[in-house]
């Protein structure tokens, strides 16, 4: 996949794709950005949040603000975009219970109906490890609705993402993350593949999917767990760059 991964793109950008993103201020979304404003396969690519933030971007690049609570509205704002990039997410600390859901679930399941509606095509999803509908945590619960009601929706190809530990010099200090990186640090050093995977690493792997060439089938439901989003992107295991 990912040495194949030049050629595709090659082939991609002569097709005049179309992309949106959602959680693009988030620490995922920035290094996709990033790639994607460095690797210039799209013809348009429409950042769609819930705030407006400074960006170094190409012009292809747009910015568009939209209220998640009432996405059909902004429907238009889909409008020929057949690749979507979904990497929202809070986390209960920050949005309670109920906010989390929202955002994680709801809000995914809703920009991949609306962009379903309008045409798009393939989507990729940022989950997580261990999501899973059947458990008793909150976090696991949710992530694993997010996927099976993006499952149900019939894009021509669904990539979804469950990475470990995200590697990432995140601007919000937040404190679980710091003592779980401190507690796995040996384990990340060790068996850089393992539990954990840079941001960057994550964002790659989602373009290298995404310019593949589709198989026309049925539709193409893929999980694609740490160890193989790290393959995938082709990119060195370790650290991160900012
Ligand atoms: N952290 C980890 O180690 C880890 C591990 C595995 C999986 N994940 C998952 O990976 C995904 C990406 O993680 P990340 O660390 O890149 O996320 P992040 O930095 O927290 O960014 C989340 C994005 O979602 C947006 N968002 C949050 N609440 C919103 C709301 N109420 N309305 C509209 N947009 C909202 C944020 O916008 P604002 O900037 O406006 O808030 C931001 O763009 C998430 O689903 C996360 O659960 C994380």
């Amino acid at each position: 996949m990912a040495s194949e991964s030049e050629s595709n793109m090659e082939r991609f950008k002569t097709e005049n794709h179309s992309a949106f993103v959602v959680g693009y201020t988030g620490e995922v979304g920035k290094a996709l950005v990033k790639d994607l404003n460095k690797l210039k396969i799209f013809k348009k690519v429409v950042l769609l949040g819930r705030r407006e933030v400074a960006l170094d971007v190409g012009p292809e690049i747009e910015q568009k603000i939209v209220n998640f609570d009432k996405l059909e509205e902004h429907a238009d704002l889909f409008t020929g975009l057949d690749v979507g990039f979904c990497c929202l997410g809070t986390t209960r600390g920050k949005a309670g219970k109920e906010g989390f859901v929202k955002v994680d679930r709801d809000y995914v399941l809703a920009t991949a109906r609306v962009s379903k509606a309008q045409g798009c095509k393939q989507f990729a999803l940022v989950s997580s490890t261990g999501a899973d509908t059947n458990s008793f945590l909150l976090y696991s619960k949710t992530k694993g609705e997010a996927e099976e009601g993006t499952k149900q929706i019939g894009f021509d190809r669904l990539s979804i993402y469950r990475p470990g530990a995200l590697l990432c010099k995140r601007e919000e200090f937040r404190i679980g993350e710091k003592i779980m990186s401190g507690l796995l640090s040996p384990v990340i050093y060790l068996f850089p593949k393992s539990i954990s995977i840079p941001v960057e690493s994550v964002a790659r792997a989602m373009i290298n999917h995404v310019v593949a060439p589709l198989s026309g089938s049925s539709p193409e439901a893929t999980t694609y767990y740490n160890r193989d989003t790290h393959e995938a992107s082709g990119m060195p295991s370790g650290g991160c760059s900012k």
